[in-house]
This record gives structure tokens, sequence and C-alpha cells, in this order.
């Protein structure tokens, strides 16, 4: 017991030169308390430079005290500082700006000499590349989208935009993986609550692969990247662009398409006869099905197939998922999930519903997909089952009439999106891309959570699952694959629970 007492009396011995009680100097500046940072310093010359700025008057304290407000340091650059600061337990020094000055010795021995402290000018500060944000906050960005605060709005754009363009060509070109790559790291960034300013704050990132890293070290220093902009002006990657925007038009056809040396929308027309229904309707309504769907005309569409809905099954309910439910004020379709709370009620009413929205000319093309649980039933659980394998599902195409009724009804503007189509239609109309889908009770969490995305969320939710949890998610259960049990859930909530991840609302899934 007593041999303890030395020990920790010379520990304590140690932690000073901090503590100022046994020290006769008295305090002239109480307003400035100094910290002298001893990476790179050594602790006898900090020791000496302790007890040279108290005998000046000067008040010095430890890291962790929150009373500094000039940390003095020699031969580190701010982001150094502001880490050893952290390390050190200060809690103060996460916001240059808000925090104390982080000053280089200069500061110091001016100071010194003047007999007081100097006025901080530019030349004594430490840069800091990243604003809000410590060190160990970058680095605690996690690989997985389903673990990084996305919202809307985000600070890179400029960057995230020239990544998107990148990902997008090699989609273009069949090399899944290369788009995938640039795709996470565009998301990566979506996810930062700061602007990137220099490839330096890159090493804290995770999913930054090397050519990602070329193309924003572009950006960065030329505010363009000479690759991207190769990208955007060739006529490949215009014409695939063109042509994958319409509607049932993938990679294969439009590659096909422009290898037998099409080009053009009038291109196809020609080419008429070889076109599926899906791209017959798309190439139909081209112009509307690319025009963004507004939340209003989301919503009016949720009370038409409410209105349908009722008829066939009262107590049914219709919710906005996909893009809307994260905040998006447009879209490029309306995606709506349809579930009834008595479980089995739900069997059979898609077709219905499709067959009345049909017969009362809502739909201008529409391609239903059965449940397909009973063929799957045999088999085993497969991780590449995809999120509407075994949901009853409706990808249409609605046609949404202009929203006060007829132009015969009163005079009014002519709003963009809605046309005349057709010379002998009285009606304002826009065709609008929906997408139906119905699950049972208790899948419509799974579901929920399936259609919300953003797709990159989703990807990685699903990688999280079966990488970090040995489980299989996907839109309609969770299964655990050790334990070989199906995991039920309530709500979206108790989803994340049983993976073990911080709830995520639908706003901050926009990865
Ligand atoms: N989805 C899917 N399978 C499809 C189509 C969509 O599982 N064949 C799911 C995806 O999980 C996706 C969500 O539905 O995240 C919404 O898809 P989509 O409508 O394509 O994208 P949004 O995020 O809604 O974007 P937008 O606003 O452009 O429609
Ligand atoms: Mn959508
Ligand atoms: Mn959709």
């Amino acid at each position: 017991m007593m041999s303890q007492i030395p020990v920790k009396k010379k520990r304590q011995r140690q932690s000073e030169p901090t503590l100022p009680t046994d020290l006769e100097d008295c305090v002239c500046f109480p307003e400035v308390v100094l910290c002298l940072v001893e990476k790179r310093m050594g602790s006898s010359r900090k020791a000496f430079l302790t007890t040279l700025a108290r005998r000046k008057g000067f008040c010095v304290e430890a890291a962790n005290s929150e009373r500094v407000t000039h940390v003095v340091s020699e031969g580190n650059s701010g982001d150094e500082v502001v880490e050893w600061m952290k390390r050190n337990g200060s809690r103060s020094v996460d916001a240059a700006g808000s925090g104390p000055a982080l000053l280089d010795l200069s500061w110091f021995t001016e100071s010194m000499s003047t007999g007081r402290p100097v006025e901080i000018e530019p030349r004594h500060c430490l840069g800091v590349s990243v604003q809000a944000e410590s060190l160990e906050d970058r680095c605690q960005v996690s690989p997985y989208a389903c673990q990084r605060r996305t919202p809307l709005a985000h600070k890179n754009q400029v960057l995230t935009e020239a990544l998107e363009t990148m990902a997008e060509e090699a989609r273009f070109c069949g090399s899944e993986g290369r788009s995938l790559a640039f795709s996470r790291a565009a998301s990566v960034l979506k996810s930062l609550p700061w602007t990137v300013r220099g490839v330096k704050e890159l090493h804290f990132l995770p999913c930054i692969g090397e050519h990602s890293r070329k193309i924003i070290q572009e950006v960065l220093e030329d505010g363009t990247s000479t690759e991207v902009e190769n990208v955007r002006q060739s006529e490949r990657y215009q014409t695939m662009k063109h042509f994958m925007k319409i509607f049932g038009v993938g990679v294969k056809t439009a590659s096909q398409w422009y290898q037998e040396g099409l080009r053009t929308i009038n291109d196809l027309q020609a080419h008429h006869a070889k076109l599926g229904k899906a791209q017959q309707a798309g190439l139909l309504h081209y112009r509307d099905l690319n025009s963004p769907v507004k939340r209003s005309e989301a919503e009016a569409i949720v009370q038409v197939v409410q209105k349908a809905v009722d008829q066939f099954l009262p107590g049914a309910s219709v919710t906005l998922t996909g893009g809307f439910r994260r905040g998006k004020p447009s879209g490029h379709d309306v995606d709506l999930l349809i579930t009834h709370p008595v479980e089995g009620q739900e069997v059979g009413l898609l077709s219905k519903v499709i067959s009345w929205l049909d017969s009362q000319d809502f739909l201008l093309y529409h391609s239903t997909h059965r449940n397909a649980s009973q063929a799957l039933e045999d088999q085993e659980l497969s991780v590449s089952m995809t999120a509407m394998d075994r949901l009853d599902h409706c990808f249409s195409i609605f046609c949404l009439n202009y929203p006060h009724g007829s132009i015969k009804g009163g005079s009014r503007a002519w709003e963009p999106g809605y046309e005349l189509k057709d010379p002998g239609d009285a009606t304002l109309w826009k065709a609008v891309r929906v997408d139906l889908v119905v699950a049972p009770y208790s899948q419509f969490p799974f579901a929920l959570l399936g259609w919300t995305g953003s797709r990159n969320f989703e990807r990685d939710l699903r990688r999280f699952s079966k990488h970090e949890k040995k489980m299989v998610l996907n839109s309609h259960t969770l299964y655990h694959t050790e334990k070989k049990i199906f995991l039920s859930a309530a709500s979206e909530e108790e989803i994340f629970q049983h993976l073990g991840l911080e709830f995520m609302p639908p706003e901050e899934r926009n990865a």
C-alpha cells in the first residue's frame, strides 16, 4: 500500500509544468492562457519556455484546460496541432475560429521580447485545412453509406458531379465495378459536412480510389477535369445518355443502337419495328417522362391510387416512397407502396387496381410482375435476390390530368409539361412514370426500407448486413445465416436495431 504513494506523487509532478499553484510568478495577463504543444518542441524545451512565460506574467495551462486561449507550437502544421490537442484531452479545439488561436512560436517569442501578448497577425496563425471538423471526426467516415448521414443538400456538388459523370460513363461501357468505385467515392463526399479543398483531406476518407482521387485533384486545382470534360463532350457518352433516357432502354440496347450507327431519336423512329412495348411507350412520351415529376404531381397520383385501392380493399394504405420520401422536391418517377393491416388481404389487389386504373384511362402503359414466392419457395435464400424479386409490382406510365380539370372548364395559363397531346382531346395531361408495389403487412417495413433508397444506401445496407452481420437483407425479409432464422420487424427502426445500426431517417439516406 505504502509503496504506491511515491509513484502517484511522481506522476503528478510529471504532468506539471502546467499547475501554477506552487509558482510565485504573478499573472499579469489574465485574459491570455497559453498552452505549449510538446510535439516536436520536446519536453525540456517546453519546460524552459513555460518557466520563461510565467516569469513574464503569462498564465500557462495544460491542453485539457478549457481556459486555454492561445495554443503555441513549434514546427507543427495546424492539423497536427488540432490532432495533438485532441489526443491530450482538449475539448475546445474543434472549430478553428471559435476555439483557441493556433499559433506559431513566432507569436510567443515576439510576446516574450515585448513583455506582453502581441496582437495576433495572420503570419502567426497555423492554417487548419478543415474549418468545422476535427481530424478525429474525419477519420470516422464509414465505408458503408448506411452509417453515413447524407442529407439532400451537401457541400461538394462540383466534385460529386464530376465523379458521377465518370460512374455513368463506366456503366455505359459495361464496367460495373469501375462505375461502383466512382459512385462510392461520390457518395462519401456527399456525406461530408464540409467542403473538400485539398487532396490531403482525402487521406482520411474511405472508398476514394486512385482514379477518383485524380479526378478530384484536377477539379480542385483547375476548377474542372479534362478527363470528365472529354467524357461529357464525347459522342458516345452523349448518345448513350440520350437513348437511356427512353423508358425501357438499358445499357445493352443503347450501346447496340450506338454500334449500329444510330444517334438520334429520329434515327430510332425508322427502327420502330425493333422496339419493345415499353420502349415504344417510352419514345412516345419521351418529353414528359424526362421532365421532372413535382411533389404536387406525386401527391395527386397518390390520391388517384388511394381511390382505386379503397374500392377494392378499404383500410389499405398507399405510401409515397423513393426519392420523395427522402425529401426530394422532384423525381424521375413516383414510387408507391401499398399494404393492408390484415395479412393476406392484399393478395390479388394489384391486378384489380391496375384494371380499374386502366378502365378509367389512367394508364398509358403498364407491366405487372406477380409475386414469385411460390416459385422460389424451394430455393435456398439467395444473396443475389433483389428488392422486388418477391413482391407484386407494376411499372407503369400514368396519364396525369391537369390538376384543375379540362381546359373547357375555364381559361387559364398553359402550364409547361401539360399539353393537349391529341387535337380531339380536350384535357391537358402529362405522362408520369409510376412504380406500384404491394407488400404483405409483415413485410411492409422491409419493403418501405427497400424502396426508399437511395440505391447507394440500399446497396451498402445489404453489403453491411452480409459482411458485418452475416445477415441477408432484402425488401421483404432479414435472414440470419448462422442462426438460420428470419428476424421480424414492425418498423424500419426495428430493422436498424436488428442490424446494430443507428436509425437513419429517410431524409438522411440520400447517399
Ligand atoms: N427499386 C428496386 N428495384 C427496381 C427499381 C427500384 O429495388 N427495379 C428500389 C430501389 O431500392 C430504389 C428505390 O426503389 O432505391 C427507388 O428507385 P428509383 O425510383 O429508381 O429512384 P429514386 O431514388 O426514387 O430517384 P428518383 O427520384 O429519380 O425516382
Ligand atoms: Mn423514384
Ligand atoms: Mn422507381
